[in-house]
């Protein structure tokens, strides 16, 4: 694997290849990240990955700080996996070089609600670093996990709108045994708080089960859900139960009859910020 931190190493890499697939990161490599690798490698040839913390798309009081950088653990690990050919680190000064003056702003009806409402800012950081990255990668597929399902809807429809010719795969959320969707975010978590965590996952199976034997009262459901993870100690920002194909609630009719949907959460345990979902389907009665 070529580790490159400049946009001109990593042109000249890429020059005369046909069929880039890419994967994005923020480092702190976990199994999560090295499936989205695997998923990338089956989809094109080579695959590139990227470590970049982007400061952009943190607010002031989040954690840009101490976010674990850990380049030398994550390189050894890519190393190890053997799907990534080249893997782009740029620095600051190398993804902006000076103020960066234009930038990606996603409409209100998706860059504006749950994690936008509660993160501002952020999917416009988002969305102009993944534009500047594709800029730089100039990949024909791009894979960004479904953990993150906001970003991945914000990531499609900016390719579609501005005509990107990136097609974007999305690869499933990966989780622990007990159930806790992997993020770099868990290494924060104390030994207790680790214990609780995947009830996080539990509470989501819990909304579903709840609609699939016929709750379709929507802020019914929400509101219960807020209260009991605030019963366990959470401090939840959202529980949403949305349509996946855009995020808006489902109308009682549109539960009933199958209507593709997703429940949606964010919610701090101790000074962790964790968020989760859970696509699925209630259909109509068999
Ligand atoms: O999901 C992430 O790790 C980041 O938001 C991304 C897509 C790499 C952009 O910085």
């Amino acid at each position: 694997m070529k580790v490159v931190h400049t946009i001109e190493e990593l042109r000249d890499q890429l020059r005369g290849q046909l069929r880039v697939a890419f994967v994005p990161t923020m480092g702190n490599l976990h199994a999560a990240h090295l499936s989205l690798m695997k998923l990338a490698r089956q989809h094109g040839d080579p695959v590139v990955a990227s470590i970049f913390v982007n400061r952009l798309q943190f607010a002031p009081n989040e954690d840009f700080d101490r976010y674990p950088r850990t380049l030398a653990d994550d390189v050894a690990k890519l190393e190890a996996a053997r799907d990534v050919y080249v893997l782009f680190a740029p620095d600051e000064r190398e993804m902006y070089p000076e103020p960066q003056n234009f930038r990606i702003q996603p409409s209100k009806a998706l860059g504006k609600i749950l994690e936008g409402e509660f993160r501002p800012g952020f999917f416009m950081g988002v969305s102009t670093v993944v534009l500047k990255l594709f800029s730089c990668v100039q990949p024909q597929v791009a894979v960004f996990g479904k953990k993150d399902y906001q970003q991945l809807m914000v990531v499609r429809a900016m390719c579609r709108q501005f005509q990107l010719p990136v097609e974007i795969l999305a690869h499933e959320t990966v989780r622990d045994t007990d159930g806790l969707a992997l993020s770099s975010r868990n290494r924060y978590l104390t030994a207790a708080e680790r214990a609780e965590a995947p009830n996080l996952y539990g509470l989501l199976q819990r909304v579903r089960d709840q609609v699939r034997s016929g709750s379709l009262d929507v802020a019914d459901l929400e509101a219960q859900a807020m209260h009991t993870l605030r019963g366990r100690g959470w401090d939840p920002d959202y529980v949403a139960l949305r349509r996946q194909r855009d995020l808006l609630a489902p109308s009682a009719d549109e539960i009933r009859t199958g209507e593709p949907l997703v429940v949606l959460t964010a919610a701090r345990l101790g000074a962790t910020r964790l968020i989760d979902n859970l696509e699925f389907q209630a259909g109509p009665p068999a």
